[in-house]
C-alpha cells in the first residue's frame, strides 16, 4: 500500500510515496532522491534504512513482538517442531501432516555428506573454531553442486533442502573431529533434533538415548533462532545473494557474519563472561560497573539490541526454558544464579533503563546448551543451525522477486581531492 508524500529537504522538494506495511509500519520511498536532488542519504549502521520489503517476519521492537508469517513466536515455540518452522518460513504456511512428512523425508535424504568431504575435516587443526569449519564446509558444497539455477524453482528447492539436511551433519562432525571422536552417521528413524543429538553424542558401542527434555529444549532453541528479519547475517545473505552468487557461498557468508561477538557470537561470550564472574568470586556488580564506565570498552554480552527497546520475547521464553531444563536434570548451575543477578541489577539500574538495554536471545541460551553437553565454542554453530531456514527464506524471497537488484550502497567520499603522481624517486 502506498500514499503520495512531498518531502522537503533543505531547498529540495521530493515527490515520494509513503509505503505502509501490513502492520502499519511506514517508510518513505526515496528511490528518486539522487536523480532528483543529486544527494544521497547517510545512515551508518542502517538504523533508519529499509533495504527491502519482506513477507516473512514481523518485529515490533518497542512492544517486544516477534512473529513468523503472522504467528506469535510464543505459540510457535510451544506447539511446533523445528522442521514445521522451516516449512512455514520457506513456504508461507504451516504444513499439514502429509506436507510435513514429505518435507522431513526430503531433508533426511540430504543428511549424509559426500564421503570425500569427510576428509576435509582432517585438514583442520584440532583447535579450529567450529564456525570456521562450518563456513568452509558450506561453501565447499559449491564444488560438488555447481548446477545451480536461480530461474528454476525445482533447483532452488533442491539447493535449499540440501543445506537443511547437510548443515547439521557438518555441525555435528566438526564437534566429533575436535574431540578426536569417530563420525556418527544419521539414522533414518530419528527426527531432525534427535538425529543431531545422536550424531553429536552416540558412540560406536552405544546409541545416545535421546533425553526428551533436551530434545524439547533444543527444538525450542532452534525455533526461537529461526528468523529475525534484516539482522546482520540475513542482510549479508541478501547482499551476497544479490550478486547471484551460488547459494552455498551465500549462506557461508551469512555464517561468517553471524560469528561476530556483536551478533550470534555473543552467546559464546556470555558464558565466558559468566564463567569469568564466577571465577572472580561471583562479584557481578563489579562487571555491571565496568559496563557502565564510559572509560572502559567493557560490555555485558547478551544485553542490548538494535531493534528491541523492550524485553526480547525470545529471551523471556529461553530464560523460562533454562530454569525448566536445569530443574528437570537436577543441575545446580552457579552461572544461572549469576545471570539472574545480572539481569535483576540491569533491569533496575538507570544506565540500562535509560538506554533500554534488556537481555537478548543470547543471554540464557548458553546455559541450556551447556546443560546438554555442548561445548562453549559450538554455541554459535547452534545459532547458525537455527538461523539457516531464515537465511534460506530471505534468499529465496529476494531472488524470486523480479524487482530485485544487486545491492550496492553509496558513500560520501572524504579522502584526498585530485592530486598528481610523482615518480618514486621524487616522493
Ligand atoms: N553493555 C553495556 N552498554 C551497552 C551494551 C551492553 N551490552 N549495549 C549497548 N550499550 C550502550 C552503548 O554503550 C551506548 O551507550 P551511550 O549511549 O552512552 O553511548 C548505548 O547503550 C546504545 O548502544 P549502541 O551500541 O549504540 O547500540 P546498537 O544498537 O548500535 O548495538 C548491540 C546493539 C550491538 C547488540 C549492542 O547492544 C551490544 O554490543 N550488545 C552486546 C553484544 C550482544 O549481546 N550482541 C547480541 C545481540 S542479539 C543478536 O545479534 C543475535
Amino acid at each position: 500500500m502506498s500514499d503520495s508524500a512531498k518531502i522537503q529537504l533543505n531547498k529540495f522538494e521530493l515527490d515520494s510515496r509513503i509505503i505502509t506495511g501490513s502492520e502499519n509500519e511506514k517508510g518513505f520511498d526515496i528511490t528518486k532522491l539522487r536523480p532528483t536532488t543529486g544527494h544521497i542519504t547517510l545512515d551508518p549502521g542502517y538504523g533508519n534504512t529499509g533495504a527491502c520489503m519482506s513477507d516473512i517476519t514481523f518485529i515490533d521492537g518497542e512492544k517486544g513482538i516477534l512473529r513468523y508469517r503472522g504467528y506469535p513466536i510464543e505459540q510457535l515455540a510451544e506447539k511446533c517442531k523445528f522442521t514445521e518452522i522451516c516449512y512455514l518460513l520457506l513456504y508461507g504456511e504451516l504444513p499439514n501432516s502429509n506436507q510435513q512428512e514429505l518435507f522431513s523425508q526430503k531433508i533426511k535424504k540430504e543428511q549424509n555428506i559426500h564421503e570425500d568431504m569427510k576428509r576435509f575435516f582432517d585438514g583442520f587443526p584440532i583447535t579450529a573454531h567450529p564456525m570456521a569449519i562450518l563456513s568452509a564446509m558450506v561453501t565447499s558444497l559449491s564444488a560438488y553442486h555447481s548446477d545451480t539455477d536461480i530461474t528454476n524453482p525445482d533447483k532452488i528447492d533442491n539447493d535449499i533442502i540440501r543445506l537443511l539436511g547437510k548443515v547439521k551433519s557438518f555441525a555435528a562432525f566438526s564437534y566429533r573431529k575436535s574431540h578426536g571422536l569417530p563420525f556418527i552417521y544419521p539414522q533414518p528413524e530419528l527426527n531432525y533434533v534427535e538425529n543431531f543429538l545422536h550424531m553429536m553424542f552416540s558412540d560406536a558401542q552405544e546409541n545416545y538415548e535421546t533425553d526428551p527434555i533436551l530434545a524439547e529444549a533444543l527444538n525450542l532453541l532452534l525455533i526461537l533462532h529461526a528468523d529475525h528479519e534484516q539482522n546482520c547475517s540475513t542482510s549479508t545473505v541478501r547482499m551476497v545473494g544479490s550478486s547471484q552468487a551460488n547459494l552455498h557461498a551465500t549462506i557461508s557468508a551469512g555464517i561468517s557474519a553471524l560469528w561476530g561477538p556483536l551478533h550470534g557470537g555473543a552467546n559464546q561470550r556470555v558464558i565466558e563472561m559468566l564463567e569469568q564472574i564466577r571465577d572472580d568470586g561471583g562479584d557481578y556488580k563489579k562487571y555491571v560497573n565496568m559496563a557502565k564506565d564510559k572509560n572502559s570498552d567493557y560490555k555485558l554480552f547478551g544485553f542490548g539490541h538494535r531493534v528491541y527497546k523492550n524485553y526480547d520475547p525470545r529471551a523471556k521464553v529461553i530464560s523460562q526454558a533454562a530454569e525448566r531444563v536445569l530443574k528437570a536434570l537436577n543441575v545446580d548451575d552457579p552461572l544461572m544464579d549469576i545471570a539472574k543477578n545480572l539481569e535483576h541489577i540491569a533491569l533496575n539500574d538507570n544506565y540500562f533503563v535509560q538506554r533500554k538495554l534488556y537481555p537478548n536471545v543470547d543471554f540464557y541460551s548458553g546455559i541450556i546448551y551447556k546443560a546438554m553437553g555442548i561445548p562453549t565454542n559450538m554455541f554459535t554453530v547452534m545459532f547458525a543451525l537455527g538461523r539457516l531456514p531464515g537465511w534460506l527464506s530471505h534468499w529465496r524471497e529476494m531472488i524470486t522477486d523480479p524487482k530485485s537488484k544487486i545491492n550496492r550502497p553509496r558513500q560520501i567520499y572524504t579522502g584526498p581531492i585530485l592530486r598528481n603522481v610523482k615518480p618514486v624517486g621524487d616522493r
